[in-house]
């Protein structure tokens, strides 16, 4: 059971209150939501109960702390889980009970997200509603049942903090499937500013004030001025709002890659996770092409692509059977200038340009929304008992983002009534696009698609996705832009008795 009382999660969320915008992610919903499910209700007891569990306990810790980076070259102050990035790597078997003793040593509030998860409500990590921040020196257990298997992260819900080292990768395996593949790598994909010069608080302040003197241009060109065209992806429509002086892969700068290493003729499966901020990827492999087998933890059709787009958030897992030689393995910044890189080894030859450019990056592009679920995860036919219309909005000047109009401060909750079928339609009204995001769910995309946590909504463009409401809560719903989650394209999916 989880070690606080109400009364206590009712006074960390007040608490809150005054601590202003920069740590309320998340903050002030409990007193305004008429008769909300609280996250300690019995029935969200009664479906813990009927979890399928495997009796096998994972311990692990986390010490959130200020830490020196080295990314390949630039040496950066940050705060991480670890002295490098991502932080450790966490890995369960499904129904396996996660114990994680989290001990906070930054000099700010902090709290651990375990995106993807449907897990237990009170250790979904969103301080003001699930539990209370964890304060500077304290410490917090998270306990929870990870009942699906996938690829899944981690990462604080306090302000921009995800923007900064504070992400590592949760993998679920399945016990029941010991996959077609001959051997596994893992990359993390990242935005990076922290310890350049400017914190991602600075980058949020910049973001407010330039809005308030700039305009557009002054926005699109973020930190470096450049020209709102450059700063537009025909696959995404916009491309995000700032310009990072670097992109990482597993924690390192193009110049000073990671080497991957395999035989010829190995089949690898590659667990992919976008933890960026605010830029979406498009991944290849030079001299390759990707077979896409998951996304956001789930099976879908198996899909060859030449190339693959994710959102901030998204998650896809692709097998690749290994050519002989050296080969980049590229994540472009999609619509920005710059590039994250690793060198797949199997063989001789030289090390890849730090800007190498395979031309399987501009042949054929998968996005994870025309992916369709396996015949096992598919979500059965069913006529949603509810439907929730969500317009995505927002401005540059002021800089702030809306859903249905409203900042997260302002936004009356979502409801939703245990063992519904609900329809979540996402309309984006902005000419940016924003990755969404559902706690404690995996939805299905419209007709058959596939099963996803997060996905990509374009401008303009209408994302209808349907959820069984079977994991009783309160669940964030939110843009995985962080910098627009924090500055209000935040809601919360609102379980009522
Ligand atoms: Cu990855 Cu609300 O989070
Ligand atoms: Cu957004």
């Amino acid at each position: 059971m989880p070690a606080f009382s109400r009364r206590r999660l009712l006074a960390g969320a007040a608490g809150l209150t005054g601590a202003g915008l920069v740590t309320a992610w998340g903050a002030g919903l409990l007193d305004r939501t008429p008769r909300p499910l609280d996250p300690h209700d019995a029935l969200i007891g009664q479906v813990e109960a009927a979890r399928a569990r495997t009796g096998t306990i994972v311990r692990a810790a986390l010490t959130p702390r200020p830490v020196t980076l080295d990314l390949g070259g630039p040496v950066v102050r940050t705060w991480g889980y670890a002295d490098t990035a991502p932080g450790p790597l966490l890995r369960a078997r499904a129904g396996d009970l996660l114990h994680v003793e989290v001990t906070n040593q930054l000099p700010a509030t902090t709290s651990v997200h375990w995106h993807g998860i449907a897990l237990r409500n009170d250790m979904d990590g969103v301080p003001g509603l699930t539990q209370p921040p964890i304060a500077p020196g304290a410490a917090f257990t998270y306990e929870f049942t990870a009942p699906d298997p996938g690829t899944y992260f981690y990462h604080p819900h306090s302000g921009v903090q995800l923007d900064r080292a504070l992400y590592g990768v949760l993998v679920v395996d399945d016990p029941a499937d010991p996959g077609a593949y001959d051997t596994e790598w893992i990359v993390v994909l990242d935005d990076w500013v922290d310890g350049t010069g400017r914190t991602p608080n600075d980058v949020l302040a910049s973001l407010h004030s330039m809005a308030g003197m700039g305009g557009m241009m002054g926005m699109r060109g973020g930190m470096t001025g450049m020209s709102m065209e450059a700063y537009t992806s025909p696959l995404l429509g916009g491309a995000g709002d700032v310009a990072y002086p670097h992109y990482l892969l597993n924690g390192r700068i193009p110049a000073a890659p990671v080497t991957l290493s395999g035989r010829p003729g190995q089949r690898v499966r590659i667990r992919i996770v976008n933890a960026g901020a605010d830029t979406a990827f498009r991944v290849a492999l030079g001299g390759h092409r990707l077979t896409v087998t998951h996304t956001d933890g789930f099976p879908v059709a198996p899909v060859d692509t030449d190339a693959l787009l994710l959102g901030m958030g998204e998650r896809a897992d692709v097998t690749v059977t290994l050519a002989g030689g050296v080969f980049p393995l590229v994540a472009l910044a999609e619509g920005k200038t710059g590039q994250a890189l690793a060198v797949v080894r199997t063989g001789a030859g030289d090390v890849p340009r730090a800007d190498a450019r395979p031309v399987e990056l501009d042949r054929a592009v998968t996005t994870t929304g025309s992916l369709r679920a396996t015949e096992r995860v598919r979500l059965d036919e069913r006529h949603p008992d509810r439907t929730h219309r969500l317009e995505l909005g927002g401005s540059m000047m002021p800089y702030r983002w809306t859903i249905n109009g409203a900042t997260f401060d302002d936004a009356r909750p979502l409801p939703v009534v245990h063992g519904e079928r609900v329809r979540l339609q996402f309309v984006n009204r902005t000419t940016m696009f924003h990755p969404m995001h559902v706690h404690g769910h995996t939805f299905a995309l419209a007709g058959g698609g596939a099963r996803k946590d997060t996905v990509i909504v374009r401008p303009d463009q209408t994302v209808t996705v349907d959820l069984d409401a079977g994991n009783p809560g309160q669940w964030m719903t939110h843009c995985h832009n962080i910098y627009h989650a924090e500055t209000g394209m935040m809601i919360n999916l609102a379980y009522r008795m």
